[in-house]
């Protein structure tokens, strides 16, 4: 697959079908996952598949109850929008898919063939996420859809560690759990903020020179 491509239409892509994924298509994500950058060459990250389908149950509970959570709490002007709001407002259809394909998530984590959990060390976490996407991009390249997630680790991180058999958080911390599976939908381009509008030039808040009003690719 091109570059461009991958780099275009790798997004949260959460609704998958439960077939399994060969082992030599984990392996190949994993290989492609530590090839990555991490501060000083230090590859302080773990990495655990969970196909798992006890453990997979247990922790589509906590996952559900923690979103219900999160939608109540955090994220309670997002509900009031979808819920008030006017239904051809493009800001009220965007927040209504992106509630929906969350809420398929957690309803159905069960289904999704591996979860994978991610971590990194004390005052080097941020090291993982270059290797994660770089496990996101290969996926894209291998026809699989991903979605990444922190959900977990916000409020029921014992329990969670507890159903994975990993230590207490300390020496090693979790940073972020990737859903895994072939898609049911198909990739589309993702629609976000232009990068002249979020980018600077020499001094804060000085625009760039250039715009670009529609993506680059296709
Ligand atoms: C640090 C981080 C944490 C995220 N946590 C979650 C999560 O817990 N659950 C979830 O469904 N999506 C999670 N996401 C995915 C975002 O919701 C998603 O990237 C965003 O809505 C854009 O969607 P798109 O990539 O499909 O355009 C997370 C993304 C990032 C970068």
């Amino acid at each position: 697959m091109d570059i461009s491509q991958a780099l275009y239409t790798t997004r949260a892509m959460r609704r998958v079908k439960p077939d399994p994924i060969p082992d030599e298509v984990m392996a190949k994500l994993l290989d492609a996952a530590v090839r990555a950058p991490s501060g000083g060459n230090t590859q302080k990250w773990r990495f655990l598949i969970v196909t798992d389908q006890a453990k997979k149950s247990a922790l589509q509970k906590i996952y559900s109850d923690g979103l219900t959570e999160l939608n109540a709490n955090q994220y309670k002007s997002v509900m009031d929008l979808i819920q008030d709001g006017d239904p051809d407002d493009p800001e009220v259809i965007q927040a209504k898919k992106t509630y929906a394909s969350g809420r398929w998530l957690a309803d159905n984590l069960d289904k999704v063939p591996v979860l994978l959990f991610a971590w990194g060390k004390p005052n080097g976490e941020s090291s993982i996420f270059p290797a994660l996407w770089s496990l996101q991009l290969a996926a894209t390249a291998e026809g699989l859809g991903t979605s990444l997630t922190t959900l977990l680790f916000k409020k029921h991180t014992q329990e969670v560690l507890d159903i994975l058999g990993a230590p207490p958080v300390g020496e090693w911390v979790p940073m972020a759990m990737i859903t895994i599976g072939y898609p049911t939908g198909t990739w589309g381009v993702a629609k976000r903020q232009q990068p002249h509008e979020v980018a600077f030039q020499n001094t804060w808040g000085n625009p760039v020179s250039w715009t670009v009003p529609e993506p680059l690719w296709p």
